[in-house]
């Protein structure tokens, strides 16, 4: 097999995910301290996949000024800025100059422990034009399922079909490797989806697609709660990283340690304040500070932020710059945008979201 490229599919708006996607990137939102994409490109690094194409759109530039031309990872990255979202498979098209041979294909909101080697492997067993990813879930109802056979050749797809009726449980997990050649069956200059067009037209035309199913870690960080359960699982170690950031991070020495209920990541330059409970399950970002008896629990805290005394915030994500006043109350589930301020005493509903496309709204 030639050398192996990678494209990475990061130009999508991340809607479910607003507030936080007004202002950064869903590749660029951090996990555990940094950009999530950072995680993807661990990955790819450890695979020996040094060539990566980033197929960009939606604020392209933070994704650019973080990244520049890979050669700080070891690595070689070209952009491609569409003007208009192409959808998953015209995303391909458009860089299709820059691929030369077999490559991959990753969505760039997954979070996922597969071996890629080991997949490498399995798509030149196969010698299919393409090999997908797949993962079991329970209910593949709200995603769509890809039936397979023993031999793993796929033959449909079923897009999110109704609870109870989807004839496998196989769900497509967004990372396929596939053979140059699947770049000649997409139409140039208009937005195509690789899952409801083009995986499709290559079975109708009998090319063959092949099934990869594993039982690694796996997760799509598109909604607030996924994001959360992403963060929890880095914490418990369910979802291996490659640089690990150690259970409680650079920020450590300085803070009683009376204050924490493991597990907890805090960053650097963070302060708490002893009386404060922080824990189980938070991720404080850098520069973060906890105010007296405050207590932050199974949230996830960006850089900056500020929580008074006596606040309360619970299962929820907090963008950089937030401020929560003394004694204010986030209820579960709610997701707060850069540089909001919560007022002294605020009652937050649990799952609000709140903060616009401008930093700095107050409630
Ligand atoms: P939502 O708006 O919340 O659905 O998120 P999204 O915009 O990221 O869409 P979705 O989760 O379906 O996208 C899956 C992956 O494909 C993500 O990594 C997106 O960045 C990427 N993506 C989606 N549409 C496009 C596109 O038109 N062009 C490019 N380059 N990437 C895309």
């Amino acid at each position: 097999m030639d050398a192996v490229q990678a494209i990475v599919l990061v130009g999508g708006e991340g809607t479910r995910l607003r507030p936080l996607t007004y202002r950064t990137p869903k590749p660029m939102v951090p996990i555990v301290g940094v950009p999530f994409l950072v995680r993807t490109m661990e990955r790819l690094h450890e695979a020996g996949i040094l060539d990566v194409v980033f197929a960009a759109g939606y604020m392209p530039q933070q994704i650019t000024d973080y990244f520049g031309d890979g050669s700080q990872f070891g690595m070689r990255i070209t952009y491609a800025i569409e003007e208009t979202p192409l959808g998953t498979a015209g995303a391909l098209k458009n860089v299709a100059e820059h691929i030369r041979g077999p490559f991959f294909v990753f969505n760039g909101d997954i979070l996922t422990s597969l071996d890629l080697r080991a997949m490498m492997r399995y798509h030149e067993e196969k010698g299919g034009v393409g090999t997908l990813h797949l993962i079991e879930v329970e209910d593949p109802s709200p995603f769509g399922c890809v039936v397979n056979d023993a031999e793993g050749a796929i033959s449909a797809f079923i897009e999110k079909p109704p609870a109870g009726t989807a004839p496998c449980n196989d769900i497509n997990a967004g990372t396929y490797l596939l053979e140059r050649e699947v770049l000649d069956a997409i139409p140039p200059g208009r937005p195509v989806s690789i899952e409801r067009e083009t995986f499709p037209q290559l079975i109708a035309s009998g090319k063959r697609l092949y099934a990869y199913r594993t039982r690694d870690y796996w997760i799509d960080l598109g909604r607030p709660e996924q994001y959360l359960a992403a963060h929890r699982d880095v914490l418990s170690g369910a979802m291996p990283l490659i640089v690990e950031p150690g259970l409680t991070g650079d920020g450590a020495a300085a803070i009683d340690r009376n204050a924490i209920v493991e597990p907890v990541h805090v960053d650097a330059g963070v302060v708490i304040d002893p009386t404060a409970t922080v824990g189980p399950n938070a991720v404080l970002g850098r520069g973060c500070r906890v105010g007296a008896k405050a207590i932050v629990r199974g949230s996830v805290l960006w850089d900056d932020v500020e929580i008074g005394s006596g606040a309360l915030v619970e299962e929820s994500i907090l963008a950089s710059g937030v401020r929560v006043g003394a004694g204010a109350k986030i209820g579960a589930g709610s997701v707060i945008g850069h540089g909001v301020r919560i007022k002294n005493g605020a009652q937050i509903e649990p799952s609000s979201r709140i903060g616009g496309q401008t930093a700095g709204a107050s409630e």
